[in-house]
């Protein structure tokens, strides 16, 4: 019987691998092994990655990729892309490629805000409180000042503090709902410490209020938080063509492809689950970017599902039209992002990632992950509008098949070249596999 253990923190390195497969694995020596083996023999970068977090016991590897050729506002990147899934970064490129002789990605940053708020509860009357809020909001900037001067020196800071009465949903309940510009930084503990300085002045505030009754003077502050729904910190990404450039094929079959595709972003605007998936296949190229640099995909993730569902129901985050012969197809999403701080310095990969994208500030960070999100998607509507998903997504996953079957490197030479022209299902490649095999 395995029991709970106390101050597991507090082993070394090697006593919590002990501790970890001699508890939770079958075999013990083989689960060491594994974990170690991925332990880099560099030891003050293997230290880097363990202080990062508590109780590291190895390191956990993504391939990280490259997607070339993406044009983006007559500038050409190469995208890193961190991802597992085998496709991504092959249909990245290929979009990418496709765009290029097409205009390439066109983007726009239309807003910056990030948001934070102090949750509290106020149990009295809401018009002395608005006179308050009034009397004090130069109080919270003042008071704040020792934590915003150097952002305000490079022209960030906080835009607005706002005091919202929420207590048609909750009673007692109201919010300081605060905005922030934050540069090149994501901002997360720059906007955490200005709310939680305001969360103070607010109490103190109170109490010293004297229009208030003892009652009214006891605010409670229930916590204070960045927000990571950021509606207003958007960017677009867009590509567009003529409806003949949309395919290399004829006319007739360049206007279907079209409709096609404008019909399978429509069935995303209205239906839920479509849109899920659709959306996914957005989040493939946004999240890869975003691991690369060293931003936190979490955020981003639950960011962007909320903006999918700001009007209610959950629906695509792209748009796509086919006008005069003119085909578009664009993509508006929340990126709040930075290029500075966090992992950014720290991570030797994350720096080389923003090295390869000519260090770029947020702002050119939000369209180059935004153009790769559009890229991923134009890549998975065409696929599945045409040929299917699957054709290409097996192609990619043949090396996975091969690998678990134990293939060596010539039998994947072989086996590759079979099924350039014959249909890859996992059962295809086991009797590929075996035939070759008893050859
Ligand atoms: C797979 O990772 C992503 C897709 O399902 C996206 C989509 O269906 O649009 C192919």
């Amino acid at each position: 019987m395995i029991t709970p253990i106390q101050g597991f923190s507090k082993l070394s390195k090697d006593e919590k691998i002990n501790w970890i497969a001699s508890n939770y694995t079958h075999n013990t020596q083989q689960t060491k092994e594994v974990l170690k083996v991925y332990w880099n023999s560099d030891a003050k970068l293997q230290k880097l990655h363990d202080e990062f977090i508590e109780n590291t016991i190895t390191n956990y590897y993504l391939p990280l990729g490259i997607a070339p050729n993406f044009l983006i506002n007559n500038k050409l990147y190469a995208v890193p892309m961190a991802i597992e899934e085998s496709s991504v970064v092959a249909a990245a490129s290929k979009a990418a490629k496709f765009w290029l002789t097409r205009g390439g990605f066109k983007t726009t940053i239309l807003g910056t805000e990030k948001v934070g708020q102090v949750h509290f509860i106020f149990k009295g009357d809401e018009k002395k409180l608005e006179s308050f809020f009034t009397a004090i909001k130069p109080v919270l900037f003042n008071d704040s000042d020792s934590i915003t001067t150097s952002m305000k020196k490079r022209g960030g800071g906080i835009t607005n503090i706002e005091l919202r009465n929420k207590t048609e949903d909750l009673e007692h309940y109201y919010q300081l709902h605060c905005t922030f510009e934050t540069l090149d930084a994501m901002g997360a503990n720059f906007i955490n410490s200005c709310l939680e300085q305001f969360a103070k002045t607010l109490k103190r505030e109170a109490l010293a209020y004297t229009d208030f009754s003892d009652k009214e003077k006891n605010i409670e502050v229930v916590m204070s938080i960045l927000s990571n729904y950021v509606p207003n910190c958007v960017v677009r990404a867009e590509v567009s063509c003529t409806v003949e450039e949309l395919s290399e094929g004829n006319t007739e079959d360049a206007q279907h492809l079209a409709e096609k595709i404008v019909q399978a972003v429509n069935i995303a605007k209205i239906e839920p689950y479509r849109a899920v998936t659709h959306n996914k296949g957005i989040m493939n190229g946004i999240d890869a970017v975003i691991l690369a640099t060293g931003n936190d995909f979490r955020a981003i993730e639950a960011g962007v599902h909320a903006y999918a569902s700001r009007n209610g129901k959950y629906s695509s985050l792209t748009n796509a039209s086919v006008d005069n012969g003119v085909f578009k197809f664009w993509l508006d999403v929340p990126l709040a992002l930075g290029t500075v701080g966090g992992l950014t310095n720290l991570h030797p990969l994350v720096k080389t990632a923003l090295e390869i994208l000519q260090k770029p500030s947020a702002t050119e960070l939000m369209q180059i992950v935004a153009a790769t999100g559009l890229a991923q998607n134009f890549a998975a509507v065409r696929s599945l509008v045409t040929t299917g998903i699957q054709e290409g997504h097996m192609k990619m996953h043949l090396l996975n098949i091969l690998n678990q079957l134990g293939a060596t490197d010539s039998e994947k030479k072989t086996l590759t070249a079979h099924f350039k022209t014959n249909t890859v299902t996992h059962s295809a490649v086991v009797t590929a596999y075996n035939n070759l095999k008893n050859d």
